[in-house]
């Protein structure tokens, strides 16, 4: 067994149908996945991230079309030697839009419908879809259309169907991109439980930095086909400029700490604050 669960070497991809002028969407992507890790995937528009969950998968350089070079391993295993039937249980993608993602009469049904493709015993796939439909809290909807619920509880369903295949790994583009802040909460949250209580690797890209950072281990920001930066929040957020200059936001009290850095220094040996809270805590204990 590999110490990492998925690492990518030295990987470049141009997409085949992009203009000739156009430079590849990913460049010299390293990076290394322990299991249990929760990475967080941020960057403008562009930048990659969405060409980075289909490496992840094997979209590429299997199903996409393109110049290729570099190595995927999932838990040590070059992915070119993985058929694409064993990389749905290695690796569950998520995709923005999950109306998209679902096909079947009823929320069972969807749970029950990648397995079933895989040639387990019939027991093996109803206790699996049993498994998911608890831990996603999905019996109110066993029966119902998915067509008929709400965003939010779409996309716990589709959620719920990639987890039923068993993955390794859960890769989620963009999953709260249509949601309400209400349900993009409730999505964090099942993904934060996935893995501290299950121990799910989870590589998530989202916008909302700062909802982000209270939850994942490490962010991973690109710009332009590029990984520029890859630490803890704490770690990536004291690179401001790299931040401006890639023109995206750090969280609103960084920002602030950043900016009165010298009368900061003089507060005492703090870190960066990332939430509100963190920083009346610093005020507080300054009082004291
Ligand atoms: N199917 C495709 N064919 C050709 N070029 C593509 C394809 N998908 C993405 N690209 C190009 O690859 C680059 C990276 O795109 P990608 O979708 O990975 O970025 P992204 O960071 O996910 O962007 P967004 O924040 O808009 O979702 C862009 O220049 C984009 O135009
Ligand atoms: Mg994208």
């Amino acid at each position: 067994m590999s110490e990492y669960i998925l690492e990518l070497k030295d990987v470049n991809f141009k997409y085949e149908n992009a203009p000739t002028v156009e430079e590849p969407a990913l460049k010299n992507i390293n990076l290394k996945v322990k299991k249990g890790e929760f990475i967080g995937v941020i960057g403008s528009n562009n930048s990659g991230k969405s060409t980075l969950c289909a490496l992840c998968n094997g979209l590429i350089p299997k199903a996409l079309d393109g110049e290729f070079s570099g190595q995927v391993l999932v838990d040590g295993q070059d992915i070119k030697d993985v058929s694409t039937a064993k990389m749905s249980q290695k690796v569950g993608l998520v995709l923005p839009d999950p109306e998209a993602q679902l096909s079947q009469l009823t929320v069972y049904d969807e749970l029950t419908f990648g397995p079933s493709n895989l040639e387990l015993p019939r027991e093996k796939i109803f206790e699996e879809a049993d498994r998911v439909m608890k831990l996603i809290r999905l019996e109110n909807f066993k029966e119902r259309s998915p067509f008929s619920l709400s965003g939010g509880e779409q996309q716990r369903v589709a959620i719920a169907s990639v987890l039923a295949m068993n993955p390794e790994i859960l890769v989620l583009d963009e999953p709260t991109s249509n949601l309400d802040p209400l349900s993009t909460q409730e999505i964090f949250e099942i993904i934060c439980k996935l893995n501290r209580e299950m121990n799910m690797t989870v590589i998530l890209v989202e916008h909302e930095v700062e909802l982000m950072a209270q939850y994942v281990d490490r962010f991973v920001v690109m710009d332009n086909g590029r990984i520029v930066l890859d630490g803890s929040p704490k770690e990536v957020f004291s690179h401001r400029e790299v931040f401006e200059q890639i023109k995206m936001f750090i969280p609103t009290v960084t920002s602030l700490a950043g900016e009165i850095d010298e009368e900061y220094r003089k507060w005492g040996n703090y870190e960066y604050p990332i939430t509100l809270e963190e920083m009346i805590k610093i005020i507080d204990s300054r009082k004291e």
